[in-house]
């Protein structure tokens, strides 16, 4: 069983929409079984709600979508997860401040092809949240193709 979890800042964006273009993609290759897909914030505040309706859309379009419930990122989950992908560089500096005993664990998830950040989508447009879903989707693909048996 590989555990993988995704963060950014509100757990309400860019990590559920990692998590359901994941769910998708395992779906899909009937991996479902072996792996275990979660997502959470540095914050707090959006804790008990459920994704952003841009980004509820946007996965609904792309049949990725999943019943989602905000929550803040917890100590354990730095030692649970194998994989700990976080969307910028602001949300792996406050993860490291958080939890300084595992700095390293976590990573950028774009470090998977070609580097660089996942933007905030929340103060933008549908078009943003469109731009976010085809980058992770990108990155994942080739996740998984490092995953591969
Ligand atoms: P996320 O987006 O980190 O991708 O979930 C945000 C959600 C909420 C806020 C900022 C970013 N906020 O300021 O409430």
């Amino acid at each position: 069983m590989t555990r993988v979890l995704f963060v950014c800042l509100g757990n309400i964006c860019r990590s559920p929409m990692a998590e359901g273009i994941l769910r998708r993609k395992l779906r899909e290759r009937g991996l479902e079984g072996a792996f275990e897909v979660d997502s959470c914030g540095t914050g707090a505040w959006h804790e008990g709600e459920p994704a952003d309706p841009r980004a509820q859309a946007v996965l609904s379009k792309y049949n990725a979508h999943f019943p989602h419930v905000a929550r803040q990122v917890r100590a354990e989950d730095l030692a649970y997860f194998d994989h700990i992908f976080v969307m910028d560089k602001e949300n792996l500096w406050t993860l490291e401040r958080m939890f300084p005993a595992h700095k390293g664990k976590a990573r950028l998830l774009l470090e998977l092809n070609g580097g660089g950040e996942v933007p905030d989508p929340y103060y933008g447009g549908l078009e943003d949240f469109e731009a976010v879903y085809q980058m992770l989707d990108e990155a994942l693909e080739v996740f998984l193709q490092t995953q591969a048996p």
